[in-house]
């Protein structure tokens, strides 16, 4: 101790030297950040022609699968490699039966992007709260369907039936040409019931990305907007994570492992770096963190009020998602971050 404060008297350590210059910086820049790492969202609905813009998220748009064409090939031609889909439905009822119908909206919707940008990877975020009438992510203990425990809560996630639904419309998404299921609920045993689900129907290359370690987070309010799918009573806390539970979170993220997740979903992606940086550290598993709704909007109500540059602000917080240890990340800002990086 004593002997590196007397060898720091006499030598002068001047780390600045070597952020003197853009070059020198570019030299010691430990995280590239890339098209390459970008997933953008895509929201698709029903209709014919239409762009409709989502108003708590500028630039970004509900658009009616024909319109998904030219959008395709535009995220393509900036070199982003994939996009992940939500659906909003035009029938809603209490199990989300357009969610596993083969002419429902995602899987239209696939089709027509497989069309217009083949090499596009198609990721299908797979829940039920976009075509469930309450909204809740799957089926819910009630009177009036065939599935009501009197045991169990009224309004409790009936986790065991919606498992069986979640394998029914992931083969109908994987059937349509999606490359990847995303499932998102936060539903015990999701992982290993898509699986099962896909290897029972010949679907045993279509890989899994498990939202593993989604927390209920308030920062999800804008997308709510955008799909359509706030829950009507109660709210997520019942199967999403506390956000003050860590070792629970790395829990999550084990059983996924486990049930035979290919990549593993950290999210929202800036209130859970640590996260992110622990998983980096214990599994070899591909990551990848979501910049979610409340994320992006927060950056465009900022900017929007000349309180901080969009650009600089959304660039600085990929790249920190990058450093803590994502392999790649679903953000809002994908298209325009390419733009910039190009
Ligand atoms: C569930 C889902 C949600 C998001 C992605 N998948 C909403 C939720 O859990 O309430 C949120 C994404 C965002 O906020 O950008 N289908």
């Amino acid at each position: 101790m004593l002997k590196a404060q007397v060898k720091s008297h006499t030598v002068s350590r001047r780390p600045r030297r070597l952020r003197l210059s853009p070059n020198s910086r570019r030299l010691v820049r430990e995280t590239q950040l890339t098209p390459d790492d970008l997933i953008q969202p895509l929201f698709a609905r029903y209709g014919h022609d239409q762009k409709r813009p989502i108003a708590s998220m500028p630039g970004q748009f509900q658009f009616s699968v024909d319109n998904l064409k030219d959008e395709a090939k535009a995220i393509a031609d900036l070199g982003i490699p994939a996009v992940i889909l939500f659906g909003i439905p035009r029938h809603k009822d209490w199990c989300g039966s357009e969610n596993f119908s083969a002419d429902g909206i995602v899987p239209r919707a696939i089709g027509v992007i497989k069309e217009a940008a083949p090499d596009l990877v198609v990721i299908s975020d797979m829940c039920f709260c976009e075509y469930t009438e309450h909204g809740h992510c799957g089926i819910v203990n009630s009177p009036d369907n065939r599935h009501f425990n009197p045991r169990l809560p009224l309004g409790y996630l009936l986790n065991d039936p919606t498992l069986e639904l979640l394998g029914r419309a992931s083969v109908t998404h994987a059937e349509a040409g999606a490359d990847i299921i995303a499932p998102s609920g936060m539903i015990d045993g999701m992982v290993s019931a898509i699986r099962r689900a896909l290897d029972g129907n010949g679907l045993e290359h279509v890989a899994l990305l498990s939202y593993a370690t989604k927390f209920a987070s308030a920062f999800y309010g804008p997308f709510r907007e955008a799909a359509e799918s706030s829950p009507e009573f109660g709210d997520r806390h019942q199967y999403q994570l506390d956000p003050a539970n860590a070792r629970e979170a790395l829990k999550e993220a084990e059983l996924d492992i486990d049930e035979g997740a290919d990549i593993l979903m950290v999210k929202p992606a800036l209130s859970s770096l640590d996260i992110l940086n622990q998983l980096r550290q214990t599994t070899n598993l591909p990551l990848a963190a979501y910049q979610v709704s409340g994320e992006y909007s927060m950056i465009c109500a900022a900017a929007g009020n000349g309180w901080l540059d969009q650009r600089e602000t959304a660039l600085e917080s990929l790249t920190a998602i990058k450093r803590a240890g994502a392999d790649m990340i679903v953000s809002y800002f994908s298209k325009s971050a390419a733009r910039w990086l190009a």
